[in-house]
């Protein structure tokens, strides 16, 4: 079997091509990947040798180079996780989230109905999406995959357009479809722009810690490999046409999460109890920020036996480990284009 997997030098992307070209020998593992400011080829150093793994420096938006590619190669399946996924770049430069989250969703849907156009029924086109496109809840209740539509963020609406073009080649041209909704990840290889590797970049820096508002928004956080394992599950054994929603089952406001982070580190750094706290600052909050995720799995629970294999307190103990283990690919990811990322969205904040 011969799968394409977009947006593997990424953070969630790495993990789910180290799974497939790890559990999975007999596959061709193809990572097509642009390799934008969230790419890093040193996410997969460990495989990049592996005889069943083959790595494509492309462009999801260059419609004629995913076709030549689709031709050479003949995918039989796909794992579509390249996207634009900070909800803050989002907000200043939305159109970049149009081209790559929905323009190139519908190229790769293109390319695949037309590969597969005469026998769609042995392939899967797998779409990755979030949890963001149901909206903002709030205190009570859940998304489930009946939950409609209500993306509120330029990254939530291009995540949405993306997942109903994918809907509508299933309806329309009966192109064998699976998608997934996750809620917020979080592990090894997080790009530091996002809240849990950002904090433990500055409270290991001794830098301050940026909390949006008054800290009450809440998260429901998985483990980057139990999201993995289950897209593992979901491609192989979900059902055709379907959705399922991915979440952690371990909602956190920001505020609680990023003070357990600071006692987390003061223990692992050797600092004194309560020092890191000292760091938190509240800034501006996010434009149009959604108050609460919270995510309702049992469909994948039930039908695919799927459950988080961490707590979060291991999970986020791992983390932390190896970002204090993996300084060097922590400082070349907080270099060049995330520096000046960085001073603009924090400066005057
Ligand atoms: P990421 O930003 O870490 O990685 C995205 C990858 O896509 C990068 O390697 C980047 O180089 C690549 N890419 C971007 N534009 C591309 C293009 N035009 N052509 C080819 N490659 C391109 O993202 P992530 O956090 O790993 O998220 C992966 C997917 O999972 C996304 O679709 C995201 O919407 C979804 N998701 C993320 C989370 C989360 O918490 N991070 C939760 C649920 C769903
Ligand atoms: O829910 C799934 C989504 O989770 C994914 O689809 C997105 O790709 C992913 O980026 C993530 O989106 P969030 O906006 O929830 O993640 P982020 O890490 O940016 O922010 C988490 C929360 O922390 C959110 O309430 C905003 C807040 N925050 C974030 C940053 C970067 C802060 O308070 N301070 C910060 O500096």
């Amino acid at each position: 079997m011969k799968i394409l997997i977009t947006g593997g030098a990424g953070f969630i992307g790495s993990h789910v091509v180290r799974l497939f070209v790890n559990k999975y020998p007999s596959y061709q593992i193809f990572n097509l990947d642009k390799l934008t400011y969230a790419g890093n080829l040193a996410n997969l150093s460990d495989i990049e040798n592996k005889e069943n793994y083959t790595f494509l420096k492309g462009d999801i938006v260059d419609a004629a180079y995913l076709e030549d590619i689709f031709t050479n190669y003949q995918f039989d399946s796909v794992i579509h996780l390249a996207a634009e996924s900070h909800v803050d770049r989002s907000i200043t430069d939305p159109l970049s989230f149009v081209n790559t989250n929905v323009i190139g969703t519908v190229n790769l849907l293109n390319a695949a109905r037309k590969l597969w156009k005469d026998d769609m029924q042995n392939h899967v086109f797998y779409h990755i999406s979030t949890d963001e496109v149901y909206g903002s809840l709030g205190a009570e209740g859940f998304f489930t995959e009946e939950t409609a539509y209500d993306p509120r963020s330029p990254y939530s609406a291009s995540k949405a357009s993306s997942d109903h073009f994918v809907r509508a080649y299933y309806h329309t041209y009966g192109l064998p479809v699976k998608v997934s909704n996750c809620s917020n990840n979080y592990g090894p290889n997080h790009f530091p722009e996002k809240l849990i590797p950002l904090a433990i970049y500055n409270i290991k820096n001794e830098r301050s810690v940026p909390v949006y508002g008054k800290g009450e928004n809440i998260r429901d956080w998985l483990y980057v490999l139990d999201h993995a394992r289950a897209i593992d599950d979901i491609f192989h054994r979900g059902q055709v046409g379907e959705t399922y929603n991915i979440g952690g089952i371990n909602e956190w406001k920001n505020i609680d999460l990023i003070e357990l982070l600071c006692d987390v580190m003061d223990e692992k750094l050797g600092r004194p109890a309560g020092q890191s706290r000292k760091l938190i600052t509240f800034v501006k909050d996010r434009a149009g920020h959604d108050m609460r995720y919270a995510i309702d799995s049992s469909k994948l629970m039930e039908e695919l036996g799927w459950k988080p294999s961490v707590t979060f307190e291991q999970g986020l103990s791992k983390t932390v480990d190896w970002y204090l283990e993996n300084e060097e690919w922590l400082e070349n990811v907080t270099s060049g284009n995330y520096k000046s990322y960085y001073e603009q969205q924090y400066e005057n904040r």
